[in-house]
């Protein structure tokens, strides 16, 4: 019998964590936004072809010569000289850290699932921003914790929804173990976490017994506004997660987490069963785009060219999108994040908008319990041109007009109530 067959004759050999796994609707939409007649929304991909040639292949040139280290195993922390570069680039956001106490990590995805296997036993409780980062729902759901969401507002995480939650918890919670929160430029609300609301986390983390994990893949790329101080800067117990997936390049999959010297510690030993080490070449390739390249430079022109296309988008939203929607409008990063009115499923609306030529991230995604944001939807203005930006909200527009003419007709037949 082949493993596939025996397989198919034994799903109950299969993990409980497994069969409680939901796939990713982006990875889902991944065909769909291949084809021709479609502009994708769904996706959070950088722009990779703004990087000069010339830039990426002295960085690979290095990570070549290097053959004798860069095709060997390495430390299960990482290349030290890499994690001091890093050391370097955080720098001028506030963070000073040391070499020592990071771990370079197979981007900041394999962070979140490290963080939550060295914090979370089945039953533990995690909270997150709701909606949150699917990938981060995805990584801590192996692990079988409870997460409970807070809301946001424009100004990020609600600190006095989450008080509330804090005291539903309780003080003395042994269960209670972190906080997930990406306060730049959210995924996907694209909302900011406001510096008096960075301060109150931190104070009821300590007065809670909380750690905060603190996401940041997007702090760089802002486009108005005044930079913010991470948490990490200002409290030595923040966990820190960073990446140069959008910096420089998704595709070489390296990340890095900044933390006290007993996390570090413990999250090796959960790093050396999953991978024993990241990959020696990218950390070196990444280390020599960062010292040898003039990645400054390159990383204004990813800051004018999405800037243009967040522009074009939110243009677009104002001049096609119907009254009864509301969006957010975010001063950096990839995404918006755009509200329908209640009654308007945006999930079973995605047919239909494929149908016209355009794909979006469905908002219940981003909902560890799959039900709500059923009315959302996450935007992304990286990828595609000013043009095709509008030219997708001009299509979404439309089928959401279809939708609301269908209900406005149900709400003036008394049939479903306002
Ligand atoms: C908030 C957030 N965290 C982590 C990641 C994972 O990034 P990486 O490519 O470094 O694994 C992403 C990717 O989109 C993200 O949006």
């Amino acid at each position: 019998m082949d493993a596939h067959i025996k397989f198919e004759t034994a799903p109950n050999k299969v993990a409980r964590r497994i069969t409680k796994m939901r796939p990713s609707a982006v990875r889902l939409l991944f065909a769909a936004a291949q084809r021709d007649d479609v502009i994708s929304l769904a996706g959070g991909m950088p722009d990779v072809s703004l990087l000069p040639k010339s830039a990426v292949r002295k960085a690979a040139k290095a990570a070549v010569d290097a053959q004798a280290v860069t095709l060997q195993y390495g430390g299960t922390n990482g290349v030290f000289d890499t994690a001091a570069v890093f050391c370097d680039i955080v720098r001028d956001i506030g963070i000073r850290h040391k070499p020592e106490n990071v771990i370079i990590t197979t981007g900041a995805q394999e962070a979140l699932d490290l963080v939550a296997k060295t914090f979370c036993d089945p039953g533990d409780i995690v909270i997150t921003e709701g909606p949150t980062y699917l990938g981060a729902l995805q990584a801590f759901s192996a692990y079988e914790p409870e997460i409970r969401t807070v809301p946001f507002d424009s100004q990020g995480m609600r600190m006095d929804l989450l008080e509330e939650e804090l005291e539903r918890i309780g003080k003395d919670n042994p269960r209670l173990k972190f906080l997930y929160t990406i306060p730049n430029f959210q995924n996907p609300g694209g909302v900011t976490m406001s510096p008096e609301r960075r301060k109150r986390l931190l104070e009821l983390s300590h007065e809670y017994d909380f750690v905060v994990v603190e996401d940041d893949p997007y702090g760089r790329l802002r486009y108005e506004g005044g930079h913010c101080l991470p948490m990490r800067a200002l409290d030595d117990s923040v966990i820190y997660l960073g990446t140069i997936s959008k910096m420089f390049a998704a595709g070489l999959r390296v990340g890095w987490i900044m933390a006290p010297p007993g996390v570090i510690a413990k999250i090796n030993l959960a790093k050396q069963g999953t991978d024993l080490c990241g990959s020696v070449f990218d950390q070196v390739m990444a280390a020599a785009y960062f010292t040898q390249t003039p990645w400054q430079n390159t990383l204004q022109k990813f800051v004018k060219t999405y800037d243009k296309r967040r522009r074009a988008m939110l243009d677009a939203l104002d001049e096609f999108f119907p009254p009864e929607a509301t969006w957010t409008r975010p001063e950096g990063g990839f995404f918006v994040w755009a509200t329908l009115p209640p009654y308007v499923d945006a999930n079973s609306m995605l047919a239909e908008a494929l149908d016209h030529g355009v794909i979006y991230a469905p908002g219940d995604s981003f909902f560890p319990d799959g039900v709500r944001g059923r009315n959302s939807m996450r935007l992304n203005f990286s990828y595609e041109s000013p043009e095709n930006i509008r030219e997708a909200v001009r299509r979404l527009a439309e089928v959401i007009e279809d939708r609301l003419e269908l209900y406005r007709a149900f709400i003036a037949a008394g049939a479903i109530k306002e």
